[in-house]
């Protein structure tokens, strides 16, 4: 675990130090993170200067008072508490008193670990899964003693690191190994009951969940004693109920070894294998959460980034029908005593509501925070409407400032293609024009309020993430933060006020050229050409929002008429004398400049019909009021759509191949 983090830490540009215990250990530890690197550089996953880069990053120490200059520091020694607490101790010893200590201990509970520590309120637990430089998900725990900002700290460090995190309370399991270890425990009880074979609840445990590995085979992928271990420390630390099986202790203290997974399906056992897979999960999901152990928001997210089911418990329990969830846990609990929480037991509106879009007070401002990060906090009507909600709340907080965050890689990266795609297939357009309508009314509401609007960029801000931020008062980014406009690739245009609102920040010739070309810009750029105002560490993220909140509201902002310098004048100039049509016939010269080269060369990969629409919104527009310009965006919707580059484009990107655009000529005279 140790190695595969100090890989994700380089990987996301910052230095780390590798400490073990002697030299061979080290060096064993750095010899993991190289051979994962060769596969990466062999997958084509970085290129082979990369990984050396990553590397380099990496410096491995036997030698403790290395740590004194460590900001975060990360224990990921075995699962023995007398070790960890000797290792926090000395990090007391060797550490800035300022320095954050976090334990990767899976069983024990963070404030005893954190106990043998100098300064306890700077101890947190950060749950990394393995891979830890492939799984996105960590747990950040904060115990008793934890100064807040200590946990905030760890939080903003893990996005730093292009992490998914999600929160815990100082409890046994966490949140997700407290419903994943008795899922595991369950699949032997169902074994050990002669409910089914092996075999038999392997194949209907995969079906049930959507998973590539039932419980057996991950239990010797993972090693089986490691789920003994973990099932007997939740049964010690709870109840009995999750306590091992006795065909796991009798697995491992028989010394079994592996699973033997081979057999006949008996397909005739799905039903009663999957009903009491599930009642688990729902029961102590429900139970997890009315502890306060974790929000049925983070319990789904866990699920979907850490396990990689297609769905969260609490999704599963919505689709099933909460009474007869409720039924299924109550049929595998009542034997142990146990009753249903009231979560599932009797819930209020017959559904567990999961928030996609959370509201949330935090000193003198609202927090309006997307919370979807497997699915890129992609917006779709049901995010739009609770966006709303949200901010409606927010306006009548009386905050002094509103601001839009968003946790995971990325801030918002557009909108659900396969809503798109569904609806087109059907010859729908209905649907997607109510969709931009809400979107329309949404942004519209952001800028040039009392309460003046901060986006917080953390990541990736592509399509609708990028206009959404183009709709409030205030921009302030991180430096992992990018930002694009990839429509005119799949045959759409901007329509949630792209090509009005770009325009009025960074002048009509830098719009097109992002708005032609899908190009990508970085944090620093996006501040030069005056997409973003501000670029700061991810820790001062939040301050810096408090700062711009002060300014008070911003009005709408004047087109730049000049570029902001002279470097960018080569393309300022490309754009504001070529025409797409001129460009696309290879009329507009370049001079053999390699930016124009490449703008050009990307614009011949887009739909022409998308590249001219989007220039007919952005020539007209220039020409208008902002509010007149967004009802002709709207009104532009259905022509755009409904041709025929729409389709392809956006399903193409689903396929994961190129598309196949109708040619110039057709689109412009077709
Ligand atoms: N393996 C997993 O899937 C997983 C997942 C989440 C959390 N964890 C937790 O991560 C931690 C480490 O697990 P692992 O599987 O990587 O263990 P491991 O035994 O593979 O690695 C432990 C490393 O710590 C080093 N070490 C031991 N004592 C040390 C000391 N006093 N100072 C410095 N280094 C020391 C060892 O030499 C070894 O390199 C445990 O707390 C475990 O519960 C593991």
């Amino acid at each position: 675990m140790g190695s595969g983090i100090a890989q994700k830490i380089a990987t996301e540009g910052f230095p780390v130090l590798l400490l073990d215990l002697d030299q061979e250990k080290v060096e064993r530890g750095i010899g993991i993170v190289r051979r994962m690197l060769d596969e990466g550089v062999e997958r084509k996953v970085f290129r082979p200067e990369q990984a050396e880069a990553i590397l380099g990053r990496i410096r491995g120490t036997t030698d403790w008072n290395d740590l004194a200059e460590a900001d975060l520091v990360v224990e990921a020694v075995f699962e023995d508490l007398d070790v960890k607490r000797d290792v926090f101790r000395r990090l007391g010893e060797v550490c800035r008193p300022e320095a954050l200590l976090a334990t990767n201990t899976s069983s024990f509970r963070v404030a005893d670990v954190a106990a043998a520590a100098a300064h306890p309120e700077r101890v947190l637990g950060l749950h990394y899964f393995y891979h830890p430089a492939k799984n996105r998900l960590v747990e950040v725990v904060g115990h008793a003693g934890t100064d807040p900002a200590a946990v905030e700290a760890g939080w903003a460090s893990q996005e730093a690191i292009a992490k998914t995190p999600i929160a815990s309370a100082d409890a046994p399991g966490f949140v997700v190994n407290r419903y994943f270890v008795p899922w595991v425990n369950e699949a032997v009880r169902i074994l050990d009951d002669g409910v089914a074979d092996v075999a038999t609840i392997e194949w209907a445990a995969k079906q049930a969940f959507g998973v590539g590995m039932g419980p057996f085979q991950l239990m010797n992928v993972t090693g089986v004693p490691i789920s003994l271990h973990a099932a007997t420390t939740l049964g010690r630390e709870l109840h009995p109920f999750y306590a091992p099986a006795k065909g796991l202790v009798e697995q491992v203290e028989g010394g079994k070894g592996d699973w033997d997974l081979s057999g006949e399906v008996d397909e005739s056992r799905y039903q009663a294998v999957a009903d009491r897979m599930m009642g688990v999960v729902f029961y102590v999901a429900a139970a997890l959460v009315s502890e306060g152990v974790g929000t049925v928001e983070d319990v789904d997210i866990g699920a979907r980034v850490g396990l990689r089911w297609p769905k969260g418990p609490f999704q599963m329990i919505n689709e099933r029908g909460v009474p007869e969830a409720a039924e299924l846990a109550r049929r595998v609990v009542e034997p142990w005593g146990l009753e249903v929480p009231n979560l599932i037991a009797n819930p209020g509106d017959r559904h567990i509501r999961i928030r996609l879009v959370r509201f949330e007070e935090r000193g003198d401002l609202a927090y309006v925070r997307f919370q979807r990060p497997d699915a890129l906090n992609a917006l779709n009507v049901r995010v739009g409407v609770q966006l709303t909600n949200a901010i409606e709340r927010a306006r009548v907080s009386g905050k002094k400032g509103l601001v839009l965050a968003a946790t995971g890689k990325a801030f918002v990266a557009g909108a659900d293609i396969k809503f798109f795609v569904d609806n087109l297939e059907k010859g729908a357009f209905e649907p997607i024009y109510h969709f931009a309508r809400v979107g329309h009314d949404v942004f519209r509401s952001l800028n040039g309020k009392r309460q003046p609007s901060i986006a917080r960029v953390q990541g990736l801000a592509l399509g609708g993430g990028c206009e959404l931020t183009l709709a409030c008062d205030f921009v302030v980014v991180s430096p992992k933060a990018t930002f694009g406009l990839p429509e005119t690739g799949i045959g759409i245009v901007p329509g949630l006020g792209g090509t009005q609102r770009l325009p009025r920040r960074i002048g009509l010739p830098l719009a097109k050229w992002m708005v032609y070309t899908g190009e990508m810009v970085g944090a620093k750029q996006a501040v030069e050409i005056g997409l973003a105002d501000e670029v700061v560490d991810f820790l001062d993220l939040d301050e810096a929002c408090a700062r711009y909140a002060e300014r008070g509201r911003q009005p709408g902002r004047k087109a730049p008429q000049e570029p902001p310098s002279e470097e960018w004048r080569p393309l300022w100039d490309f754009f504001a004398n070529h025409r797409v049509e001129a460009i696309l016939n290879g009329e507009a010269d370049t001079g053999g400049d390699p930016r124009l080269e490449r703008a050009v060369k990307k614009m011949g990969q887009k739909s022409p019909h998308a590249l001219l629409a989007a220039e007919r919104l952005l020539d007209a527009g220039a020409e208008m009021e902002l509010e007149e310009g967004l009802d002709l965006e709207l009104d532009a919707l259905k022509e755009v759509f409904l041709h025929a580059d729409a389709l392809e484009g956006m399903k193409a990107l689903l396929e994961r191949r190129r598309p196949e655009f109708q040619p110039l000529r057709e689109a412009v005279h077709g």
